[in-house]
């Protein structure tokens, strides 16, 4: 088994997650970039490796259950120990969409990536955590789903994330006592592809801010939403 704590880190082929995935190498975890395209997560491996850090690829699409087990299987069978899983990849694909008038096929593949990726990624990894008594899960999720800041426009984006709210209280009540920590953090407006034209933070100023959750104390929060080190009202 890996001596140091491993930690996969989905979408980490660019934007917040490709940060995340070099912040939380630079700590001592040895991180697996995970990505659709098996080419851009080992493009990405070594692109860290190249700065000293210890990380590995593996392809991963969130919504593909088979891929998902793979790169699960590979991990255990490379690592022994899976400690740490942010659920970074997600889309954005319905800004101008009214939901009067939804394209249901964008929305429908909306959901299936961001909550049901997300979901199908956490049962991937709970059986091993609750294994070794030992978990940290970060659910990235955006201002745009709290409940004070739902208004028109990307409804199938809001929607997704204000189920991947929920979901992250629902694990959080049932893993208690398992010793899994599992969290909500929006990262704000970040320059990203997802990100707003005018969004001020760096993906590495955003990774910055979600890192701590990846190392939570075992008394620390779960089931809670950050933005940075501020606790969110749902
Ligand atoms: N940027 C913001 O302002 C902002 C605000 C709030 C929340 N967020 C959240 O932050 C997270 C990261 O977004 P970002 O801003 O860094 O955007 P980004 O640069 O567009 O990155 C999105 C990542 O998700 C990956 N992805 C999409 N679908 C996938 C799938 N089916 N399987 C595996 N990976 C998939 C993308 O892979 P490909 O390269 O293959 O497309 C890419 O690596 C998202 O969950 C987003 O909703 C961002």
């Amino acid at each position: 088994m890996n001596r140091r704590r491993v930690g996969i880190v989905t979408g980490a082929n660019r934007g917040i997650g490709y940060e995340l995935a070099r912040q939380l190498a630079a700590t001592g975890v040895t991180v697996v970039t995970a990505a659709r395209d098996a080419a851009a997560a080992t493009a990405t491996a070594e692109q860290l490796q190249g700065e000293g850090l210890d990380v590995h690829p593996v392809h991963l699409d969130i919504t593909d259950q088979a891929s998902i087990d793979t790169a699960i299987v590979a991990v255990i069978a490379c690592f022994g120990r899976i400690d740490v899983l942010v659920n970074n990849a997600g889309i954005a694909i319905d800004a101008r969409v009214p939901a009067a008038t939804p394209d249901l096929a964008t929305a429908h593949r909306t959901v299936d990536t961001n909550l049901f990726g997300t979901w199908r990624c956490c049962t991937a990894v709970i059986p091993h955590m609750t294994a070794a008594g030992y978990g940290r899960i970060v659910n990235l999720t955006s201002h745009m789903s709290l409940s004070a800041q739902l208004r028109a426009g990307s409804p199938s984006y809001r929607i997704s994330k204000a189920a991947i709210n929920t979901l992250t209280r629902i694990l959080a009540d049932e893993l208690a006592g398992t010793g899994i920590l599992i969290n909500a953090a929006s990262p704000g407006q970040v320059q990203t592809r997802i990100g707003p034209k005018a969004a001020s933070r760096t993906p590495a100023e955003a990774a910055k801010g979600l890192l701590w959750l990846t190392d939570l104390p075992a008394d620390g929060p779960t089931g809670r939403l950050f933005y940075e080190h501020d606790e969110l009202t749902w």
